[in-house]
């Protein structure tokens, strides 16, 4: 049997690819799929606006999509996994329309495609205008939910995955906690994470609020190498109306249809900035939104839709946006008359669990696929639209390549072999669960009391508080708001040794899985000194050539965690072939090197 954990495209895709191979599937979902999809199910995929990237014009060519791909990743692209990217999904998208996808047709009947930023085409398939990921998601729902019902499929709804079942080095099932907190254990040939990424943990965030990462964490306490986590993408264009810098996404597309950024005088602050002026690629346009809002002490830029309307005549905005219409229009605002307030948020993790071609991770049995998974095919910056693609693609190679697995465990693909020989770094899971420890003191405020980190403009300030299992709601609360406000201090658009030193520090002094996965992204920044892709560092602002490699990162294990997460010592290093200092896992340092070191470039 085949335990598919996550519910959006990448899951879906691959229930539906190994029930096609054969083989037997058990769908766990947080969320409901059946008979209707909520959100929780449908995760980000259900959010998605934009649409899905695919070289399927006339006139365009997959090796001009898989160009673009590369060059959006700023040297950090594993040109095998885009290549299979760009050509599987091409194939992919044009068998889902032959299927019925109710995409966006112009009037000559083929498929309407729109210009997003950093594409040398027009390659975007969307559906109901800007409501590209729920129909997609209802399709595969639909399929899945159809498989369910004459018994194809075990489908698990309201249950996750607590943790997974390992024997000999090998994932062989997973613990669900389902419904009422009821405990069940499932034995399986093959678990898959297709849980999405987490881009949620930042408190301005495009994302769902389940996107937090769980499956990265099952991942690394299973043994499973991690990569590239250092690489969060902002998005440029999120409505900007609340104080928490929560918004609803304007997509791309707005701006690949005639849409310009002003700042607060009225000026078109991306010309003369990149070539592609307003569509350049997402991590250009939000640091130069970031730039000029620290320039002129605003809060937020705008963007000017209204040209669309002039150009598309009375309701061109609402025909071709309708979602955004909507919301822009509940907010107050009238976007074909005038520019609407926006700023960048979270919105993607490059990062994840390291996947190879066909999503196996470096532990035997498990799979990843989707925004969990980090094949390297978005280097340090995803191409827009790339990632519902990504999705369709390693969510069907992953259900081949489950249904199919005869327990050799084989890697496919260079650059995983690369990963896999390099020297990871590696992060004692005390690291983000050692309130009270030694460590916190390593960067605390000579003053004492409390820690106090200043990075890009930003400050935070934190006092140890009790945040175990036997903390008050409170101090809970107390926690969880400190550890959210150290990622955005030490984690933002902008980060240097100072930030990330001090954001490092709440980390450590805090329990709880945002804690443990902030720390584990703050060390993979740590380790990457130079500025690349998403990731800008004001102290190392050169990207520097010989660091163009990804990194892999491992968490290291100690006995018991707070909340009896860990397993059991030195399982980290039971599986896996890259290479480790054998002294960090026998004995855990709780702040790791790359951390523990920072200072210059
Ligand atoms: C957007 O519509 O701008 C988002 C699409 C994406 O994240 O690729």
């Amino acid at each position: 049997m085949i335990l598919v954990v996550g519910a959006g495209v990448a899951g879906l895709s691959c229930a539906l690819a190994a029930l096609a191979a054969g083989a037997d599937v058990e769908l766990v979902t947080p969320g409901r799929i059946f008979p209707d999809a909520d959100r929780l199910a449908g995760g980000n995929t259900a959010l998605a606006q934009g649409g899905v990237a695919a070289a399927i014009g006339a006139g365009d060519r997959e090796r001009a999509h898989l160009a673009d791909t590369i060059t959006a990743g700023a040297g950090l692209v594993d040109r095998e996994a885009a290549a299979q990217l760009t050509a599987d999904g091409a194939g992919a998208v044009r068998a889902l329309i032959q299927a019925g996808l109710g995409i966006d047709r112009g009037p000559d009947g083929l498929p309407e495609l729109g210009l997003e930023g950093a594409h040398g085409a027009a390659r975007i398939v969307h559906a109901g205008g800007d409501r590209t990921g729920a129909v997609l998601h209802a399709f595969l729902s639909d399929r899945v939910r159809d498989a369910a019902a004459v018994g194809r499929l075990r489908l698990t709804e309201g249950a996750h995955v607590e943790s997974l079942v390992r024997d000999a080095g090998a994932v062989t099932g997973a613990v669900l906690r389902g419904p009422g907190g009821v405990r069940s254990t499932r034995r399986a040939a093959a678990v898959v994470l297709a849980t999405g990424g987490y881009a949620g943990l930042f408190p301005g965030t495009t994302n769902h609020a389940g996107a937090r990462g769980t499956g990265v964490l099952l991942a690394a306490r299973a043994g499973a190498l991690l990569a590239d986590l250092e690489f969060v993408q902002v998005h440029p264009t999120v409505l900007h109306v609340a104080a928490d810098g929560t918004g609803e996404l304007v997509s791309e597309a707005v701006r690949g249809a005639g849409a310009v950024l002003r700042d607060g005088a009225g000026t078109r602050f991306m010309v003369g900035r990149h070539p592609l002026a307003d569509l350049a690629p997402r991590d250009v346009v939000s640091r130069e939104i970031h730039r000029v809002l620290r320039e002129r002490g605003e809060t937020e830029v705008w963007l000017d839709a209204t040209g669309i309307e002039r150009a598309g005549g009375a309701g061109a905005l609402a025909r071709e946006f309708p979602g955004i219409s909507a919301t822009v229009a509940a907010r107050g605002l009238d976007w074909a008359r005038e520019p609407i307030p926006v700023a960048p948020a979270a919105h993607y993790t490059m990062g994840g669990v390291a996947c190879d071609l066909d999503g196996r991770t470096s532990v035997p049995g498990l799979f990843a696929a989707g925004e969990v998974a980090s094949t390297g095919v978005h280097g340090a910056n995803r191409l827009a639209s790339n990632s519902l693609l990504e999705g369709l693609v390693w969510g069907a190679a992953v259900g081949r390549a489950a249904a199919t697995d005869r327990g050799g465990w084989e890697h496919r693909g260079r650059g995983f072999a690369e990963l896999l020989s390099a020297a990871a770094v590696a992060v004692p899971e005390a690291a983000a669960h050692a309130a009270g420890s030694a460590a916190a003191t390593v960067f605390a405020d000579p003053a004492g009391g409390g820690v106090s980190a200043t990075t890009a403009g930003s400050t935070v300030a934190e006092t140890a508080v009790g945040s175990g299992p036997e903390a008050s709601a409170d101090a809970r609360t107390q926690s969880a708001t400190a550890v959210t406000a150290a990622i955005s201090a030490g984690l933002g658009i902008e980060r240097d040794a100072g930030g990330l030193r001090a954001a490092a520090t709440v980390f450590e002094r805090h329990s709880g899985d945002a804690a443990a996965l902030a720390a584990l992204v703050c060390a993979a920044a740590a380790a990457r000194r130079e500025s690349r892709g998403s990731h800008q560092r004001a102290d190392c602002a050169e990207t520097d050539p010989a660091q163009a490699q990804r990194r892999p990162l491992r968490l290291t294990l100690r006995t018991a965690g707070p909340h009896g997460l860990a397993a059991a010592a030195g399982a980290a290093a039971a599986v896996g072939s890259a290479r480790e200092p054998a002294s960090a896992a026998a004995a855990p340092s709780p702040v790791p090197e790359s951390v523990r070191s920072l200072s210059s470039c």
